[in-house]
């Protein structure tokens, strides 16, 4: 008999879950206005809000906390950090920031100005909201076939080149910065970017000298869907297929507390040292001196070892095989969730799940709350709360995907956990045509709006 799969680790330090009531639930969710940002983290029994610094640090992560040098300028922390990325990336110049989103504000700051347009596949929010702040434009070049949730298609994060094409025709190279991969693409499910779309795209800008920049928060997953699904890959470590990747681009911002296994910390990472030097200024304004740039020499050592570990294949594949194992037990009790799945979460389809209630009632943000009362397990709409209103309109702007996001931290459930959470979706599922209503908005900031929206119940 083949012995079953097991983690690659043990377990040396727990933390409790304090396991509360329905009843308790439903109180706990009116009172945070049926939003699940204000829920506190004790009212959550199993948290998939994000994988972003939610992670577990490993034994030697925890030992480069103690070796942690606190000198304010030229650490040996900063130097560990600064050389592991090179050695990764290949990129020679380097500066740290707190964190992804503070890595695009030095870098759009240095780089983007008004009238700009930022091609990608499926920017995250923060990087728009850093484009459209600048009075850029970010247009979505994703694939088609990463907005139809069942076609199986190996890389739905892939950019397509015609319309890559198409939009340098109609702007103008002069009016694109860069172009940017994000690499997975969490807006379009944690898709990954194939090696032969990374080259093409590559290939397309270099014939412009339009410069390439990933957003790379999960380039450690993206690298093993690489290996597992292109075939001239397989043979490849992951240390050198993320060096390959990032040899078609000419830089990359950060996010560390994905695929840098730790709880804090970003940055940014270039080619070009005429952008390194314009980017220093605004880093030492926004973020701290260049050679802590808001991480603490403790940080910076933890994450120099955090990317070592993420791009060993042992851990990538018991992280994506936790996902998957999740993903699969969703698929055989009929729960329609995007396909293939994605690295870091599993993605509802609720226009699927929940097409009962008028999609002006927030679907997937009904389904949340209902998932949450019945089991506490707290997850995040990637829907029309998020996609925010029209800014010319003022209507409610509905994307092509009304989803839930169970997002998986790394290393902290086990796939008890995971079984935990299929059964409870089956259960909200096995009731789903009970629900006629959703909710409607009380109040709401003017953009971002999710994190901080109040809800009422409709009908
Ligand atoms: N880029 C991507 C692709 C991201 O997923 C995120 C964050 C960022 C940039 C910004 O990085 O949070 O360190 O400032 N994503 C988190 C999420 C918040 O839940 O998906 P940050």
């Amino acid at each position: 008999m083949d012995l079953p799969y097991i983690e690659p680790y043990k377990i040396k330090m727990v933390e409790p879950i304090y396991r509360s009531t329905i009843e308790q639930r439903k109180e706990w969710i009116k009172a945070a206005n049926y939003n699940l940002f204000n829920l506190k983290s004790d009212q959550v029994i199993i948290d998939l809000l994000t994988d972003s610094g939610t992670g577990a640090m490993s034994d030697r992560q925890w030992a480069e906390v103690m070796l942690g040098d606190e000198s304010y300028a030229g650490s040996s922390s900063f130097e560990k950090l600064k050389t592991t990325v090179q050695r990764l990336t290949g990129y020679e110049y380097f500066i740290p920031t707190h964190q992804g989103r503070a890595a695009e504000n030095v870098l759009f700051s240095a780089t983007v100005k008004e009238g700009d347009v930022i091609p990608g596949n499926a920017h995250f929010d923060t990087t728009k909201g850093h484009i459209e702040f600048r009075k850029a434009r970010a247009v979505d070049c994703t694939i088609d076939e990463a907005f139809d949730t069942t076609l199986i298609h190996p890389f739905k994060g892939n950019i397509d080149i015609a319309k890559l094409q198409d939009t340098i025709d109609a702007y103008g190279v002069e009016r694109i910065p860069f172009v940017l991969i994000t690499v997975t693409c969490n807006s379009a499910g944690g898709q990954p970017v194939s090696m032969a779309n990374i080259k093409a795209v590559s290939e397309l800008c270099g014939s412009y000298e339009i410069p390439v920049i990933f957003d790379s928060a999960r380039f450690a997953e993206n690298a093993y869907f690489i290996k597992t699904r292109e075939e001239e890959y397989t043979d490849h470590s992951i240390k050198q297929i993320v060096h390959e990747m990032f040899s078609y681009g000419d830089g990359m911002t950060m996010s560390a507390k994905k695929d840098g296994l730790v709880n804090i910390g970003g940055f940014i990472a270039l080619r070009s040292e005429e952008i390194y030097r314009s980017c220093i200024t605004y880093n030492i304004m926004y973020e701290g001196f260049v050679t802590y740039g808001g991480m603490s020499g403790r940080d910076m050592g933890a994450l120099a070892q955090g990317l070592m570990e993420s791009t060993e294949y042992d851990y990538l594949e018991s992280r994506i095989y936790q996902v998957q194992y999740l993903g699969e037990r969703l698929v055989e009790m009929g729960i329609p969730v995007q396909q293939p799945f994605g690295g870091h979460a599993i993605y509802i389809d609720a226009d699927r799940f929940v097409p009962n209630i008028p999609k002006e009632e927030y679907r997937a943000q009904s389904l949340a709350v209902e998932l949450y009362i019945t089991s506490g397990i707290r997850s995040v709409e990637i829907g029309t709360l998020l996609a925010d209103r029209d800014p010319d309109t003022g209507l409610d702007r509905y994307p092509r995907l009304e989803l839930v996001r169970l997002t998986i931290p790394r290393r902290v459930y086990s796939l008890s956990h995971m079984e935990y959470i299929a059964v409870a979706i089956k259960n909200v599922y096995d009731t789903r045509h009970e629900a006629e209503h959703g909710y409607q908005i009380r109040w709401e900031a003017p953009i971002m709006r999710h994190f901080t929206v109040e809800l009422e119940k409709k009908g």
